[in-house]
């Protein structure tokens, strides 16, 4: 059960999130130190419904939002608020909206970091997007108000790669030989958080290409990739070196998208 599996994943910040805005000034249960609600000094919980008067559009759109949707389970169930990401909102309020007196997390990803935990060490690898640097935010790919969290995600696949594309426009076909690797997703190949590995790639060699393509090794010692013997060129290092499948994500000139 895949929403099971994925409850798993948050569940020990997650399942007790709830408990966090039940229970606000309560962030230790048990042992653990848990969700830390975001904190502006003097500020007090307001409740989602009180920003409805004056961000109406959020406010409705947020009802069918993947951040509204989430429920603990059985009798600890609540919404996953505004002010979760937030902040107390009693001030902003008070003040009629004044500048300084709610958090906007395009200016810092630490709030998404309290319940995604493992972003942050994402974000932290070798090879990964500015978020911490402040020059992407998670708002660039993800949408913390309406519908899908994942821009273009649940829906087609190429518009999830649209979101890539607005800012990566090399990588925008149409190319005369495409590659139909990239009709899918570019995280196929990208993990956009942050890897280990140079340009974000999920795997440093062949094993990147090896998971569409397949590999035989016959008994005259000839390696077959796409037909043709390989045993010469993989000594030259991974398959898109220079002088090889170099234009992976699409040629104008060469249909074996070599340049
Ligand atoms: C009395 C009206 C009012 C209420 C109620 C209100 N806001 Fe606002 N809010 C504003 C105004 C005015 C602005 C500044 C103009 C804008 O961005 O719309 C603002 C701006 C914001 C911003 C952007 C701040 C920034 O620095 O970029 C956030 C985030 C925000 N509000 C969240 C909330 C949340 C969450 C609630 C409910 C807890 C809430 N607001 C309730 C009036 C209000
Ligand atoms: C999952 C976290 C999250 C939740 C929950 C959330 N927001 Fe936001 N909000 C954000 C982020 C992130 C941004 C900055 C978006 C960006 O990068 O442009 C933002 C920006 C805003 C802004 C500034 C104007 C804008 O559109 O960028 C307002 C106003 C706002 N949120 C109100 C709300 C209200 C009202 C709710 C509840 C109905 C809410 N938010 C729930 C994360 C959240
Ligand atoms: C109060 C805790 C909390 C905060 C704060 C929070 N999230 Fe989440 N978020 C969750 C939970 C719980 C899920 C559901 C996890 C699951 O189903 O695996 C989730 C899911 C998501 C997903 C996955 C949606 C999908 O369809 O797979 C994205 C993307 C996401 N959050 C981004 C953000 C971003 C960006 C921020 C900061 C603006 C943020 N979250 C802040 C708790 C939070
Ligand atoms: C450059 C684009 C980009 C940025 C910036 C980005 N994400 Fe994502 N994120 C994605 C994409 C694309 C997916 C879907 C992954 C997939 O389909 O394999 C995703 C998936 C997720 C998920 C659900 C799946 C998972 O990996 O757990 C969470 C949670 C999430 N992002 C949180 C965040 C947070 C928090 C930030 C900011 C600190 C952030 N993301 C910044 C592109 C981005
Ligand atoms: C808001 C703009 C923006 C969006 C959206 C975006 N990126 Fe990026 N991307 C950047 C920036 C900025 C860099 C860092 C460039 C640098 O350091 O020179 C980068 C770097 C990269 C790199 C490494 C480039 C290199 O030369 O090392 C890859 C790969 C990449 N992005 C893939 C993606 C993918 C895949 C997506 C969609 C899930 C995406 N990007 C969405 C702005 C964006
Ligand atoms: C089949 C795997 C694959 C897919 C799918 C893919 N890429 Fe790449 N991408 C690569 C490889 C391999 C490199 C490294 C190329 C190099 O180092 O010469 C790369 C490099 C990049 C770079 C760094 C600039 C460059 O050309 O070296 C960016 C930006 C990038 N990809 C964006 C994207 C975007 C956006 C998408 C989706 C539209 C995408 N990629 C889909 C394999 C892929
Ligand atoms: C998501 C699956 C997928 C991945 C991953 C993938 N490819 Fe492909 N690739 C395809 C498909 C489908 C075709 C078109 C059918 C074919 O020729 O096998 C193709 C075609 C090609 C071709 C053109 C073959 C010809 O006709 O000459 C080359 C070259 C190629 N891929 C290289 C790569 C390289 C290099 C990588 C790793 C960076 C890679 N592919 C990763 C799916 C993939």
């Amino acid at each position: 059960m895949k929403f099971l599996t994925r409850w798993g994943n948050v569940l020990i910040f997650g399942g007790v999130i709830a408990w966090g805005l039940l229970l606000v000034s309560c962030t230790m249960v048990g042992e653990r130190t848990l969700f830390m609600p975001p904190q502006i000094p003097g500020a007090k919980f307001a409740g989602t419904k009180e920003c409805r008067e004056c961000h109406t559009q959020i406010f409705s759109s947020f009802q069918e939002a993947t951040h509204a949707r989430m429920m603990a389970p059985g009798e600890h169930a609540k919404n996953v608020g505004c002010e979760s990401c937030h902040g107390p909102g009693s001030q902003h309020i008070q003040s009629g909206g004044a500048a300084a007196t709610i958090i906007n997390p395009r200016q810092s990803p630490s709030q998404c970091f309290q319940c995604h935990l493992d972003k942050r060490g994402e974000f932290s690898l070798p090879h990964a997007h500015p978020v911490i640097a402040g020059k992407v935010s998670c708002g660039d790919c993800h949408n913390p108000h309406a519908g899908d969290a994942v821009i273009g995600g649940g829906t087609s696949r190429a518009s999830a790669n649209e979101t890539c594309l607005k800012c990566h426009s090399q990588q925008r076909g149409p190319f005369v030989f495409e590659h139909e690797a990239l009709r899918e997703n570019c995280t196929t190949c990208h993990n956009p958080h942050g890897t280990v590995n140079d340009k974000m790639l999920k795997a440093r060699n062949q094993t990147l290409c090896l998971q569409c393509h397949y590999q035989q090794q016959t008994v005259a010692g000839q390696l077959l990739i796409g037909g043709r013997d390989h045993a010469p060129f993989v000594q030259r290092g991974v398959c898109w070196t220079a002088g090889c499948h170099e234009a992976v994500h699409g040629s104008h000139v060469s249909s074996s998208l070599r340049f």
